[in-house]
């Protein structure tokens, strides 16, 4: 029987910690646990995003702020708004909602995040600990946090002897997991667009991520029996069948024949999808009590 991975109740689980440890540190110290989500113009698609990071944010007893900016707000407004949540000691935690529109820069944006409060974990210095195995200090991308804890619930902690394949090398997502693996002891392999041989790669994982942002890619006789699988993909494709105009999410995986051949398969939706946010606000409660002085959580 293959087991499909529940995302929903493993993001459930590390909500209801989070809740506790905030809860525990604003009992303790008086400090409510603070995350600033800034938003630029108005795609849709983002903008359903922030409003659940807010919403979820104060479910978890957070002071939850949302800086909603104009399409046409220039890189100088953005580096000062920037400027004053880093010099807020109310806030622990900034997120800046990509993509950016055109105009700006994203990258001076994200580096003058202050690396305490980059609960994105796409500063530099969050990047580099990541890199250099320091997984206790810094701040680790959302995502790839989640998805690890999700590959953590079939295999446990230690990945001696498990190949791990990576198909993605954005800074946001297939970097960060690459990483993770290898901290987990895996043998990684991270595959991308120019890779030679793709399904062939592919087929030598015995965790295989897919994070490539082409609806159902990842095909059976890409995927090794046995393997887990973990897709990462959240694509809108016309689904004609459910009525005229209407759509459906699929993932990178071709799910219905993948998971004949996988030991363990995340859904899309249901799989990595909620850990996302649930990490993010795992991140926001670990910065605020090392603000704190107080030793942080763990997930
Ligand atoms: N846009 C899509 N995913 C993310 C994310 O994880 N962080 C930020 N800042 N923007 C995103």
């Amino acid at each position: 029987m293959t087991t499909v991975i529940d995302g929903k109740k493993a993001a459930t689980s590390v909500i209801e910690a989070v809740k506790v440890a905030a809860a525990g540190l604003e009992a303790e110290t008086g400090v409510k646990t603070g995350l600033a989500v800034v938003i630029v113009g108005d795609d849709p698609a983002s903008h359903t995003y922030v409003g659940a990071k807010g919403r979820m944010a104060k479910e978890c007893g957070f002071n939850s702020i949302q800086h909603t900016l104009s399409a046409e707000t220039s890189q100088g407004e953005l580096a000062r708004l920037v400027q004053s949540l880093n010099e807020d000691a109310s806030i622990h935690g900034i997120l800046v909602q990509l993509p950016l529109p055109k105009h700006l820069n994203s990258e001076p944006i994200i580096q003058s995040i202050r690396p305490e409060k980059d609960v994105d974990g796409l500063h530099v210095v969050n990047a580099g600990k990541l890199a250099t195995g320091d997984l206790e200090t810094g701040l680790i991308s959302c995502t790839p946090a989640g998805a690890m804890l999700l590959v953590r619930s079939i295999h446990g902690e230690d990945l001696s002897g498990l190949n791990a394949v990576v198909i993605g090398r954005s800074n946001l997502f297939g970097k960060p997991m690459a990483q993770l693996l290898l901290n987990a002891n895996a043998t990684v392999t991270t595959a991308h667009s120019r890779t030679k041989d793709l399904a062939s790669v592919a087929k030598g994982a015995d965790i295989l991520v897919a994070a490539v942002g082409r609806p159902e890619m990842v095909k059976a006789d890409w995927v090794k029996p046995g393997a887990t699988v973990i897709d990462v993909g959240v694509n809108r494709i016309d689904a004609p069948e459910r009525g005229e105009g209407k759509s459906r999410l699929v993932g990178d995986v071709a799910y219905a024949e993948a998971s004949d051949v996988a030991a363990a398969i995340t859904p899309v939706p249901g799989g990595v999808g909620p850990m996302t946010i649930a990490m993010l606000m795992a991140n926001t409660v670990i910065a605020a009590h090392r603000a704190a002085g107080r030793k942080p959580p763990k997930f």
